[in-house]
């Protein structure tokens, strides 16, 4: 049978109405003790940690096995497992795989958590971390790899800078040394198909994209080997590593509205991002699709769309009280952290920004953009008002009104009534 679309996946996967009464959707199934019929079954069924077996709450119900299903279909994988939260994600494998005396390589535009685990955490229980610039080339990877370096991490694009990873490259890389490479792929939740380019550890924090309605915390870690299964299982039980049922089933609800989400705020957010680079108040619009965001060839080549989320980088003049001031004063767009929810959100980020190899090099203030499902229009006029708000407070060339971008956010209405 020939393999589906994501879309059409995400609304036939984990799926099972025989054992759901004839509902459609799988059942919400809590529980700790499972009654075995006799103690005969219950020696069989203690074998079976590493099957979708409801052997014990901790272990899984039907509820936690329809989500991994899911994630693993839309990511190609063969075996998921569910964790408390996208962090979990990152720091369940991690533990899981490493040991005292192993090197692991991070890239510089990691996200902050991840950062922190590895110099605080890891560095406590023995192990190292190397921090290298996200595009560096082949031969610059290779001479970072060491003998004990046993992961090589990427995120891509990039928390906050949005730098688009060589992906196909580094795994070559670190196969080559034995290494592993584990990837945060919440940005490219199925249109990044992380075990068609090497990755062999796929992250994703569900709490943004496939909850999509800013309700849960929830973390996804996905394999496609039995090798790698039996080190991740092993390590998430071990850990105690579990998540509520009523979190799955609602991940899994969101997720049934993926395809239609994810394509609104695609697009949505390309329209956004192309009207910001008109604008004289920005240097750089980094979304992936645009040739102005770094590793932009390389989205290209490996993804199959963008999700909503990027960042701008204001002229050098502008400055951090000034984009402060815009973004107290947008309307639709919230002050928040997370994203991959049905509402937008502007965070301004460069402070946020740490690194250690010097590849902050973007030279202004920045704001991170989640776009949600508003009208792309109403979005628009906010940010008009937004940015006047930050011109009044820069005493640059792109404060005196009218502005070049003024004219075209009225062409793009013109455009748009068309
Ligand atoms: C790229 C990335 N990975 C992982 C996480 C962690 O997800 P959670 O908030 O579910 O722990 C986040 C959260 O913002 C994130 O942006």
């Amino acid at each position: 049978m020939t393999e589906h679309h994501a879309d059409t996946k995400l609304v036939h996967g984990a799926r099972a109405p025989t054992k759901s009464h004839g509902f459609v959707n799988p059942k919400l199934v809590r529980g700790s003790t499972v009654l075995y019929q006799n103690c005969a079954q219950r020696r069989e069924i203690g074998k079976k940690r590493l099957e979708q077996e409801q052997i014990y709450g901790l272990y899984g119900t039907e509820t936690h096995f329809a989500l991994e299903d899911m994630v693993a279909s839309i990511e190609g994988g063969t075996h998921c497992q569910i964790v408390s939260s996208g962090l979990a994600a990152i720091t369940v494998p991690l533990l899981a795989y490493l040991k005292s005396g192993d090197h692991v390589l991070v890239p510089d535009s990691i996200y902050g958590p991840t950062r922190r685990f590895c110099d605080t955490t890891l560095r406590r229980f023995g192990v190292t971390t190397t921090y290298y610039d996200p595009l560096l080339n082949e031969a610059d990877l290779a001479q970072h790899i060491q003998p004990n370096t046993k992961v090589v991490f990427v995120e891509s694009p990039g928390s906050h800078t949005f730098e688009v990873q060589d992906v196909p490259m580094i795994a070559r890389v670190a196969h080559r040394h034995g290494a592993k490479v584990f990837m945060d792929n919440t940005w490219g939740i199925h249109i990044f198909q992380p075990f068609r380019h090497g990755v062999d550890v796929s992250i994703q924090a569900l709490t943004k994209y496939v909850g999509g309605h800013s309700d849960l915390v929830l973390g996804s870690i996905t394999v496609n080997t039995e090798d790698d299964w039996e080190w991740l299982r092993t390590g998430a039980l071990d850990l105690g590593q579990y998540a509520s049922p009523d979190d799955c089933w609602l991940a899994l609800r969101g997720a049934r509205t993926l395809g239609v989400r994810l394509a609104h705020q695609e697009r949505s957010a390309l329209t956004i991002a192309q009207w910001l680079a008109t604008r004289p108040e920005i240097s750089r619009v980094l979304h992936p699709a645009l040739p102005s965001c770094p590793g932009h060839a390389e989205w290209q080549r490996d993804f199959t769309g963008a999700s909503g989320l990027f960042g701008i980088v204001f002229q050098p003049d502008v400055t951090y009280e000034a984009v402060a001031a815009m973004v107290d004063a947008l309307a639709l767009f919230g002050i928040g952290a997370s994203w991959g929810g049905y509402e937008s959100l502007a965070l301004p980020t460069s402070f946020t920004v740490t690194r250690s190899e010097g590849t902050g090099r973007f030279g202004g203030e920045m704001l991170r953009l989640q776009i949600g499902l508003e009208h792309p229009d109403d979005l628009i006029a906010d940010l008009t008002q937004g940015l006047t708000v930050l011109r009044s407070q820069t005493r640059t060339a792109c404060a005196s009104p009218p502005c070049l971008a003024d004219e075209m956010t009225d062409l793009y209405r013109a455009d748009q009534l068309k």
